[in-house]
């Protein structure tokens, strides 16, 4: 189905980009648009398979063009050109990094040139970010950031990942400029951009993620269903190792971005400025009255004074539940907590899956803004 189809039946809502800190060049209303990621091209498949194989690194592969066999080749033609880079003392450095970071920065705006959601691929590179970590389990230590498996069906086609290939495919560009970042390193920073660069608080953050294969994907059902309630949302997040303050603190990541119609079925923004991080979400959560939204979509709630923001059931458990309700109140009143709870929480976030030996850094960096250079 096309996806402009869709868009034109989506209903806008109003949206205050006043107080967005970062500049977009056109930042009034947005519509939605968006394409599928390339596909990578046999010709530069081979290239690499080609050029890995000279150097030494790799000698043979069976390859089918659309199979997960070439989709792995791929992969470990990546791993090994980071290793080549490696074995020549080509290790990247944090300006490297730092390089990557502000690339990202640049390519989230320039989702105003054509006219996406609210003009910036910020909300929707963090939901890829913790979509690839969220499917941690800490019980049997599966899952997490470290091989972004997301890259490979059916994870891609998980119904809790719709509309990620958005996601993908912006960050897939940046990857074709940086060829040595491991996609769960470049899908993590990517959050920590979006976060830092629409207002946020420094997200303490360090590489060492490996790109793997589609065995290593975890099974459907691993992130949290927004039809749900406090329950679900115990079962999924306590499984990843988080308490209940810190579901609380990462819920707030919704002062951000949309749910779209053609994504998950909801529709609408949580708050009237999408592209800023601030404590709105849970000042609004509290202070407006929220109503059942009739409608033939799924069930979410409307704020009775505009009826132009939304909340999901899930998002409402929030207020419902009375452990949960009081960590709402206290990120409603003081914003300066929730950045600092919601930083350190959406860090281990990130780092969910990764072992430590793999960590470039014994302490995580603070990657600088781009207005900070
Ligand atoms: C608490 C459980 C959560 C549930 C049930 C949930 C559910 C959802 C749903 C249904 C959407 C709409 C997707 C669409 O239609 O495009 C969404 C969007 C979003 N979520 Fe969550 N989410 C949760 C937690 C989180 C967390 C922990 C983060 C980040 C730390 C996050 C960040 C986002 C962002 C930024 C968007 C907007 C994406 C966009 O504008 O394209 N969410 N979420």
């Amino acid at each position: 189905m096309s996806f402009a189809v869709v868009r034109a039946a989506l209903r806008r809502a109003p949206v205050n980009a006043a107080r967005a800190p970062r500049a977009f060049r056109n930042p009034a209303f947005r519509r939605y648009s968006t394409e599928a990621a390339p596909k990578k091209s046999n010709a530069a498949l081979f290239a690499g398979l080609a050029a890995l194989t000279a150097a030494g690194g790799i000698g043979y592969y069976v390859y089918a063009s659309e199979s997960n066999t070439a989709k792995e080749a791929g992969t470990a033609i990546k791993s090994g050109v980071q290793s080549a880079k490696a074995a020549t003392k080509l290790v990247p450095t944090k300006e490297d990094y730092q390089k990557v970071y502000n690339r990202i920065a640049e390519v989230m705006d320039e989702a105003a040139d054509i006219d996406y959601d609210d003009g910036s691929y910020g909300p929707v590179l963090l939901r890829l970010a913790w979509h690839c970590s969220g499917t941690y389990d800490k019980a049997t230590n599966t899952g997490g950031s470290n091989y972004a498996t997301m890259r490979f069906a059916p994870e891609s086609l998980h119904s809790a990942n719709a509309g990620l290939q958005v996601a993908r495919a912006v960050q897939e560009k940046i990857h074709q400029e940086f060829p040595w970042i491991s996609y769960g390193d470049l899908w993590t920073l990517g959050g920590v951009c979006a976060i830092q660069e629409m207002g946020g608080p420094k997200i303490p953050w360090r590489p060492g993620r490996i790109d793997g294969f589609a065995e290593q994907a975890t099974p459907d059902g691993r992130l949290p269903d927004g039809a749900k309630g406090a329950d679900h949302l115990r079962n999924i997040f306590h499984r990843m190792g988080f308490n209940d303050q810190e579901i609380v603190a990462l819920s707030g990541a919704h002062a951000l971005g949309r749910c779209h119609r053609d994504r998950s079925g909801f529709d609408g923004p949580w708050t009237f400025s999408p592209v800023t991080v601030s404590n709105e979400y849970f000042r609004l959560l509290l202070e407006e009255k929220w109503v059942w939204r009739k409608w033939d979509g799924p069930k979410q709630l409307a704020d009775k004074t505009t009826g132009t923001l939304m909340m999901l059931p899930s998002d409402y458990a929030l207020v419902q539940d009375k452990t949960f309700k009081k960590y709402v109140q206290a990120y409603a009143k003081d914003q300066d907590l929730w950045f600092k709870d919601f930083a350190n929480a959406v860090s281990h976030l990130f780092e969910l899956g990764v072992p430590t030996s793999q960590f470039v850094a014994s302490e995580p960096w603070i990657m600088k803004n781009t207005d900070e250079k």
